[in-house]
């Protein structure tokens, strides 16, 4: 999708889109739109159930009076709502309304409203990111669609008073769309093309961002004593790997990172405790978690943020052979903490296990934040509205669940607790990797905390939010890349210097504030 802005003028072809408010009340825009069809907006709105609100929409073809193809009014809801959510779900709605229309481009007036707590320039920036996230296919594997059947709309024009601005606007967040799309293929191939060295391939691109990448093959796993990731891998043929991911924007390169983790599990059969065959395709966007990291840390570079990030990502095949890890077998883990494996299946865990453990010796960060699909008792007590939030830590814990309000990844935070305990005591090893069907989710989460050591972490169970089953505002289904704007969205609010402390930096040390390598 071309996405570009322009002065407010008439197009002569395509679509033109205007806004409505909740009540039917006429856009500057709509109103002269109006005017000039003739009343052919109000004479349709009269005839429909249009009131403006959001999510509603109205088509007026060919339209007496202009040369455009067709006018179509959006409810815009209320006048005070209209915050950058919403101009996002405005840009998403307009592709999800012409996308297959057989209009090719469409002009999107950005009016002012003058009680709404955004200005148009925001408004249009965000519009059009909205546009971009929901404009995303994966069509590579197509080879014989019919042109009626794929997306006619190729241009998307933002008509606003200073469209400069709003050009510049959307630049700060058109990296974030990209690293969003680059997710979101990232989960969509299937496990034969990304599996852990092409996955470990695709996160070396970002050098091209200036991230610092290594990648740890398993003798490198081995001599460091990740018993419990290569367990995991063991029975695969493709070769485990440890991605280390780092960006260091803040201007003092040696302050403490704060450092993503992702489960990267590139297909998870359930290994010797198979899965049942329905839907065993899913599994291969067991690697979401990895993907939302890669993806996150390439925004991050994109955006020049100002922060020391890391990125670490366990990439695992776990699959049943001759040579796959057994029900009962006992792995010791990267921190000398045994484990009895008690159900191959519950190998995220394993694979976090080591990762987490890696993250916090390594690099002492100022939070940890690890994303993995889990567990499906996360589904079964939030479904697909909410991430499940685990925290040991009350302040971040905070911090994230307002961040995944303010961009639409909403988490749930579940507790904790020493309680659980007693559930992952195993009679041969210091503990198992399940712990029964009761708070499979917390059981889960639990295991965890005893490999981050005392950094301060939370831990965010996505295994019902990876993958959409419908299209939403802003995804289309399939892959989501939910936390990927959310953990943008946290750092930018609480983990990034301001320009302030990067000035002052800067006078001290001007060539440590210097532009990022
Ligand atoms: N990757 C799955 C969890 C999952 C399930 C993700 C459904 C997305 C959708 C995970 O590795 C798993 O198999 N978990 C088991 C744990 C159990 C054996 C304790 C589960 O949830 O059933
Ligand atoms: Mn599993
Ligand atoms: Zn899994």
């Amino acid at each position: 999708m071309k996405i570009s802005f322009a002065k407010p003028a008439l197009p002569s072809e395509g679509a033109i889109v205007v806004g409505v408010l909740e009540g039917r009340e006429l856009t500057p825009s709509a109103a002269d739109l109006d005017a000039r069809t003739g009343g052919a907006l109000t004479r349709a709105m009269a005839s429909s159930r249009f009131e403006g609100k959001k999510e509603q929409s109205l088509t007026v073809m060919v339209p007496v009076g202009i040369s455009a193809s067709r006018l179509v009014a959006v409810g815009l809801g209320k006048a005070s709502d209209l915050d950058m959510s919403a101009a996002q779900a405005l840009g998403g709605s307009v592709v999800a309304l012409l996308a297959g229309s057989g209009e090719q481009e469409a002009a999107v007036m950005i009016d002012d409203i003058t009680d709404g707590p955004v200005d148009r320039t925001e408004m249009a920036a965000h519009a059009a990111l909205g546009a971009t996230l929901r404009s995303y296919r994966f069509d590579k594997y197509r080879t014989k669609e019919k042109p009626e059947d794929k997306p006619s709309l190729r241009k998307l024009r933002f008509l606003t008073a200073d469209p400069e601005a709003a050009q510049d606007a959307f630049a700060l967040l058109e990296p974030v769309a990209a690293a969003v799309a680059f997710t979101r293929d990232l989960v969509s191939e299937p496990a034969n093309v990304i599996h852990p060295e092409s996955f470990a391939e695709a996160a070396m691109t970002l050098s091209e961002q200036g991230v610092a990448v290594e990648v740890l093959g398993e003798k490198q796993m081995r001599k460091l004593g990740m018993g419990a990731l290569l367990g995991v891998g063991q029975g695969s043929e493709r070769e485990s790997q440890l991605v280390v991911m780092r960006w260091n924007g803040a201007s003092d390169k040696k302050s403490p990172p704060i450092v993503f983790v992702g489960k990267g599990v590139t297909f998870d059969s359930g290994g010797i405790s198979l899965k049942p065959g329905a839907n065993m395709e899913d599994m291969k966007w067991d690697m979401g978690g990895a993907a939302v990291v890669t993806g996150l840390l390439r925004a991050l570079a994109a955006r020049k943020a100002r922060v020391n990030a890391v990125g670490v990502v366990g990439l695992v095949e776990n699959m049943p052979s001759g040579t796959a890890q057994r029900p009962g077998d006992v792995v010791t883990s990267l921190s000398g903490q045994t484990i009895e494996v008690i159900n191959t299946d519950a190998e995220g865990r394993l694979v976090l296990a080591d990762a987490l453990w890696y993250a916090q010796d390594r690099f002492k960060p100022k939070a940890m934040i690890d994303l993995a699909t889990l567990t499906g008792a996360i589904v079964i007590a939030l479904g697909t509205e909410h991430a499940g939030l685990f925290s040991n830590d009350d302040i971040l814990a905070g911090q994230l669940l307002d961040a995944g309000k303010a961009v639409g990844e909403p988490l749930w935070r579940l507790p904790l607790g020493e309680g659980y305990d007693k559930q992952i005591k195993s009679d041969i090893a210091d503990m198992q990797n399940v712990g029964g069907r009761d708070a499979g989710s917390i059981t889960a989460a639990q295991f965890l905390q005893r490999f981050v050591n005392k950094a301060p972490w939370a831990h965010l169970d996505i295994a019902g939010v990876t993958w959409a089953k419908k299209d939403t505002a802003l995804t289309p289904k399939g892959s989501t890349a939910f936390g990927l704007r959310l953990l943008d969205r946290l750092v930018a609010d609480h983990f990034e210097e301001t320009g302030e402390v990067r000035r002052k930096a800067g006078k001290k040390n001007r060539k440590a504030a210097s532009s990022p390598s």
